[in-house]
């Protein structure tokens, strides 16, 4: 069966090198949402830009799978690091994805599990996992990691207040789309992986650092998808 990926980004800089590099054949509008149906690397693929959070990127994966029929959800963008060993500019591919901001333990369930069920971390599909791992980026590390996701930007002190991010539940990195792709993508059967370049560590520079370089670093998990495409 011939593969037909679909791409996400939160930002307009997250998807820019897409529709630069690419061929775009087809736009439609959903609500507030643009889908290219596009052609990069030899790949027809649709691109699409969720804006910011759970519930938008939960509605355009939705969309996405329920409209275009993507054989893979591959989403791209950038992360504040949690874990001390990362740089900015270094990746993370999710191993597995969490929404760290989901908080039932009042009623006897664990912290990012979803009440009255026992679903937590999504894991990411194999084959994409390891193609995102086999790419290279001149500088800067690829890491295999968890990714924990909310609907809040954490610098220094959220952090400080949040110890449970890297002692229970052990995230390399955070954001705030990754675990509700994760959700949806599973809930439909369709494989997934999150490709996230650090764009700051998550402390007292966080919103700096991210106002700076997010344009600049999205390059880096645009370079690793380009080098998944033509190998799916
Ligand atoms: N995305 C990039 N940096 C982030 C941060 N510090 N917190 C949440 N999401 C982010």
């Amino acid at each position: 069966m011939s593969r037909k990926p679909a791409i996400i980004g939160a930002m307009d800089s997250e998807i820019a090198m897409y529709l630069e590099h690419g061929e775009v054949k087809a736009e439609h509008k959903w609500h507030e949402f643009v889908f290219y149906e596009m052609n990069l690397k030899g790949v027809d693929c649709i691109v699409s830009k969720s804006g910011i959070g759970k519930v938008m990127s939960a509605m355009v994966c939705q969309h996405l799978i329920d409209t275009y029929a993507p054989t893979e959800i591959i989403f791209t963008g950038v992360a504040g690091a949690l874990n001390t060993n990362l740089d900015i500019g270094d990746v993370v591919v999710s191993k597995d994805c969490m929404q760290h901001d989901i908080d039932g333990r009042a009623l006897g369930f664990p912290r990012g599990t979803i009440l009255f069920s026992d679903k937590s971390l999504f894991e990411a599909d194999d084959e994409l996992h390891d193609l995102a791992m086999a790419s290279h980026v001149d500088g800067h590390r690829i890491y295999s990691g968890r990714i924990l996701t909310g609907d809040q930007f954490f610098t220094h002190k959220d952090i400080e207040d949040h110890a449970y991010l890297t002692t229970d539940m052990a995230g390399d990195c955070i954001e705030m789309e990754g675990g509700s792709i994760g959700l949806v993508c599973a809930e439909n059967n369709v494989p997934f992986v999150i490709v996230r370049t650090i764009s700051d560590k998550a402390d007292g520079s966080a919103a700096e650092d991210f106002s700076k370089l997010h344009h600049l670093v999205a390059g880096n998990s645009y370079s690793i998808v380009s080098q998944m495409l033509p190998k799916l």
